[in-house]
């Protein structure tokens, strides 16, 4: 791995970069922010086109957020459950996913959602590539909170090496370019009770969704 003049940037992969402890400090209000998004837009466990049930729960916010059902993946403007537009995406969360992208060498992100992924313990998401997007010129900007996990990051085919990163409450992974359609998951949520956010672990993925 390298390590760049900045001592919490790690460089995982061409054009990917962890950012050890990015959000310490900002927590609280991001709490703050998620629990009033779920009051309007609930967590829920999707159905997969297979007709798979998915483990973690999850909502949006911003003007697109991404879905699925049995028809496929896709995205859409409004809550399927409500038949409300999803719910803005905080002045916040778009600064912080911002500044993280620009950090790591990305200007100019302009996310127009953020799928917001909830954990519990038990819940894992296989390897997959984020492709369901009309734009891979932007990167992909990923909040983790609460619970710590092990993330499997490949490349670009499925059977290609994969690097295994442990990511814990206030980290943010970034990767684009060269890496934007690499494959990732994340492997079974151990059993744990995180100070702020119990037993859960919570992901916040911004992309450009749009052209
Ligand atoms: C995802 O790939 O959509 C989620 C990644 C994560 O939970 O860290
Ligand atoms: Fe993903």
């Amino acid at each position: 791995m390298l390590f760049s003049d900045d001592e919490n940037m790690i460089e995982i992969a061409p054009d990917a970069f962890l950012l050890k402890g990015f959000l310490l400090g900002n927590s609280k209000v991001l709490l703050q922010s998620l629990n009033n998004i779920f009051s309007l837009s609930p967590l829920r466990n999707m159905e997969t086109p297979g007709g798979y049930r998915m483990s973690v729960a999850m909502s949006n916010c911003g003007e697109w957020g991404w879905v699925t059902d049995k028809t496929g993946y896709r995205y859409t403007n409004s809550d399927p459950v409500t038949n409300k537009p999803w719910q803005p995406m905080p002045g916040i969360f778009r600064q912080l996913a911002q500044d993280a992208a620009e950090r790591a060498g990305f200007l100019g992100f302009e996310p127009d959602a953020c799928l917001i992924n909830r954990y519990a313990v038990g819940a894992k998401m296989s390897l997959h590539q984020d492709k369901d997007e009309a734009n891979f010129s932007q990167p992909i900007v990923s909040f983790s909170l609460g619970l710590p996990c092990i993330f499997d990051f490949g490349g670009a085919i499925r059977e290609a090496p994969k690097i295994a990163l442990t990511l814990e409450h206030g980290d943010v992974l970034v990767w684009g370019g060269k890496s934007r359609l690499n494959y990732h998951g994340v492997r079974t949520i151990k059993a744990g009770e995180h100070p702020l956010l119990g037993p859960y672990r919570f992901n916040l993925t911004f992309r450009r969704s749009q052209k």
